[in-house]
This record gives structure tokens, sequence and C-alpha cells, in this order.
């Protein structure tokens, strides 16, 4: 069981394994979902120049063309290894700090200490029920998307997780499409493990879905849409 003392190194949703298979991959077969994460991410255009980053981990899929964008950058993760990993993997970050805290344990404090940030969730909601029960990680997720109102944010998230050997392509969606509406779109039936994401982002906001082969066997659909103080 994880303390708040923990290094979260061996944890489902980060640490050390999915440093390693982040080196493994990508470059090779996460490079398709890289490429159509930073297409989607050149499309966000918050006003703020300093950057707040939930469940960044080392950022292994954020482009360094990105982060550029910004004059600073506040990282919250609970992996002891996301910091310095980051401070390696993007060494022209622009200045970054750091929170090894609970993001949903401590989501009022970190929105309040990055009052004038922009936020971008970063492939961390999707993991709660991970960490949480079904009915906590839905309560957690709606709570977080009530705390984000007023905010210029963006997240993208899993959606829905399973075997899948296609290949298969981004797709712009102008409001939301529900689990059902994806795979039907995909032609994929099958069990698909639901990530209980759908109901983040407003349903009027325009998304994308970026299908990632995280491994071998396995397909994740990642959603990822912003809103901004003044809408989408
Ligand atoms: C799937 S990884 C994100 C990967 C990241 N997008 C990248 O480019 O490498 C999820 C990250 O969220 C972190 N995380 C999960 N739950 C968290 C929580 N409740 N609070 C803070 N960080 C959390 C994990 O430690 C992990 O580093």
């Amino acid at each position: 069981m994880q303390t708040a003392l923990s290094p979260y190194l061996f944890d489902a949703t980060g640490g050390l394994r999915w440093h390693a298979r982040a080196l493994a991959a990508r470059h090779g077969a996460w490079a398709p979902f890289r490429a159509g994460l930073a297409d989607w991410l050149e499309t966000w255009k918050p006003r703020s120049r300093r950057l707040l980053l939930l469940g960044p981990s080392a950022g292994w899929c954020l482009p360094d063309a990105f982060l550029a964008r910004f004059d600073a950058v506040h990282g919250v993760d609970l992996d002891l290894l996301s910091e310095p990993l980051f401070r390696l993997a993007h060494p022209r970050s622009p200045p970054a700090t750091w929170s090894r805290v609970d993001l949903f344990a401590n989501l009022a404090a970190l929105l309040e200490g990055a009052r004038g940030h922009a936020v971008l969730l970063c492939n961390v909601a999707g993991q709660r029920r991970l960490h949480a029960g079904v009915a906590q990680a839905e309560a957690d997720i709606a709570r977080l998307r009530d705390a984000l109102a007023g905010r210029d944010w963006a997240s993208f998230h899993d959606l829905l997780s399973g075997a899948c050997a296609d290949d298969l392509t981004p797709l712009q969606a102008q409001r939301r499409m529900g689990g059902a509406q994806v795979l039907a779109h995909y032609r994929q039936g099958g069990e698909w493990l639901d990530h209980l994401t759908g109901a983040l982002l407003p349903p009027q906001a325009p998304r994308r879905i970026l299908p990632w082969r995280i491994t071998g066997a396995r397909l994740h659909f990642v959603e990822a849409g912003f809103i901004s103080r003044e809408g989408y």
C-alpha cells in the first residue's frame, strides 16, 4: 500500500515501470501518439505564460516546443523520479518547480498557489480509478472539473483501453462522443476498460481522440480537449 511518504516507484500509474516503458517506446511505438499530442497542443493557446502540469511524470510525451511557449512551469506528481527525470528529458525547459503531492488530496491549495497559471492535466485523470474505487474516482474527476471552472485548462486523458492490433488514426470530434460511439467509429468490439473520464470535458467542447499503442497488444483511446475562460 502506498503511504504519504511513498516514493511511488512501483505504482500502477507511473514509477519505474512507466519510465522504462517510456524510454523504450517514446521514439518508436509511441511516436505517432506523441506527434498527435504535439499537433493538438499547438492548437491550445492559453493566455498565461505560466503552466501548471498535473501528473506530467517526466514529460515523456510532452514536446519541448510546447514547454518553450511558457516562462515557468510547476509540476505536480507523486512519483519521486518525476522531477529529476523531467529535468533530464527537458534540459531546455523553462524554470520548473515541483510539488510531490497527491493532486486530488491537495487540489484547492494547488490551484490557489498557481492562480495565474494555465493548467494541463497530463494523462492523469484516467489513472484515478487505479488508485481509488470507481465511485471515488468518478466523484474526484467531477470535483476536478468543477474546481477548474473559470480557468484556462486542458486535459489529455485515457478514455478507454483494451486489446487492439489495428493501426488507427486520430479523430476530431466537435463535441462529446461516448465510449460506445468511439468504439463504433473505429469498428472495435470486445472488452474495453472505461477510465471514467467521459464527463471531464464539457459536452460541447471540441476534442480529439488520439489512439495510443502503449504496448504491443494494448491500445488506449486518449481524449484531448481544452477550455478557455471564454469557452472553447
Ligand atoms: C500516465 S503517467 C503521465 C505521463 C505523462 N503524460 C508523460 O508525458 O510522461 C501518470 C502520472 O500521473 C502521476 N499521478 C497519478 N495519480 C496522481 C495523483 N493523484 N497526484 C499526482 N500525480 C499523480 C503518476 O505518478 C504518473 O507520473
